[in-house]
């Protein structure tokens, strides 16, 4: 029987054969010679706790975001990161928009955020989960004459279950709230972002999106389509000054496992939801954030030596580790 921690091994060993490779042919190469550096450094990031490596990782001059006078909706902003997003984004000035169900956390947070910055916040309580529901929170929007200037789709929800054993009812609401609504939402608002040119569209993945995940088929198939999907508005939105990027945390200290199920984080750590946050914001001060944020040096070399196992081996690591956390 295999422990995370002898995946986490073999993933390691792969990435060190990488850095390996790249060593080897760095000589004379100032761009592999760059991706040696970023790679030499991991270890030390690693064991520092696997977190804090934006420096290393993103690409391209700071250039802050200036949320002034720019209006940013949050869908799931109730608790977790979209109520760590709303809290980050009032500090730096920006009006909010923040959708969810739980009514009484977005008017107590939207109470808290206008007493301590001044901006105008307003809640929506709206089930997202709902067919219709990205039309409809548009017309909402629209109605109250708010100017979505940033958007945040944030909101989702994950179950920790053996597909054929999971609730036919909840995978759909799944599937509509992580992938229909986000679409509909992008879509409903794309055109005005675009046009103000100088907001952010941030869609929340996850690093389930990079790979097959037994025991969460469906989350990992809808964060592959956030995933895919953000990457390709992030190019075709060069140019307009809308900074685009997917955030693909790992495990994170949320509510997220209370809805999913305790062993949806296949025994791994879970970082900070604080830390996730600001690796997010201080990456889209960047001029040219990147398509996707993995965050954490951690969760970054696991994805990168799951790519270069191939997908058969990766299979065969992720089922040994999730069945560990099956019964969690
Ligand atoms: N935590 C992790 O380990 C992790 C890792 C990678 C990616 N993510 C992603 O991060 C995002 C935020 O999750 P979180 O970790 O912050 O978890 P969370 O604390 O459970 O927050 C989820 C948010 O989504 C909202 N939401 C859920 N169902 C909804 C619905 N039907 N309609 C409207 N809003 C709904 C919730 O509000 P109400 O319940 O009030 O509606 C809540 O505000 C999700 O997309 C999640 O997939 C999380």
């Amino acid at each position: 029987m295999h422990h995370p921690e002898d995946l986490e091994h073999v993933l390691l060993g792969l990435a060190g054969g990488v850095l390996h490779a790249v060593q080897r042919r760095a000589q004379g190469r100032p761009r592999l010679l760059a991706l040696r550096l970023r790679l030499e450094r991991l270890p030390d990031q690693l064991a520092a706790g696997g977190e804090v490596a934006e420096d290393d990782v993103l690409l391209g001059a700071e250039v802050a975001e200036d949320y002034r006078h720019q209006t940013t909706l949050i869908t799931g902003a109730s608790s977790g990161l979209g109520a760590l997003f709303a809290r980050r984004l009032a500090a730096r000035g920006s009006h909010l928009v923040l959708v969810a169900r739980r009514a009484d956390r977005l008017e107590s947070l939207a109470a808290e955020l206008t007493r301590q910055h001044g901006v105008t916040v307003t809640p929506i309580t709206m089930d997202l989960a709902q067919p219709g529901a990205g039309a409809k929170l548009a017309a909402v929007v629209a109605e109250r004459d708010l100017d979505v200037t940033s958007l945040i789709n944030n909101a989702g929800f994950g179950t920790h279950a053996l597909f054929h054993e999971a609730d036919p009812r909840r995978i759909i609401d799944e599937i509509t709230l992580n992938v229909t609504s986000l679409t509909e939402i992008s879509r409903a608002f794309i055109g005005r972002l675009r046009a103000h040119g100088g907001g952010v569209l941030v869609n929340v993945a996850s690093i389930a999106g990079y790979q097959p995940s037994p025991t969460l088929a469906v989350y990992a198939a809808t964060k592959a389509y956030v995933l895919s999907f953000t990457e390709a508005l992030w190019s075709e939105s060069r140019g307009t000054g809308l900074r685009v990027m997917a955030l693909s945390p790992g495990a994170t200290a949320t509510e997220f496992f209370d809805v999913a199920g305790q062993g949806a984080d296949g025994g791994t750590s879970r970082m900070s939801a604080d830390t996730v946050v600001d690796l997010a914001i201080k990456a889209l001060d960047r001029r040219n954030p990147p398509p996707s944020l993995i965050t954490g040096a951690r969760n970054r070399i696991m994805m990168g030596a799951s790519r270069l196992a191939g997908r058969r081996i990766t299979l065969a690591a992720l089922g040994a580790m999730m069945r560990q956390t099956e019964r969690r």
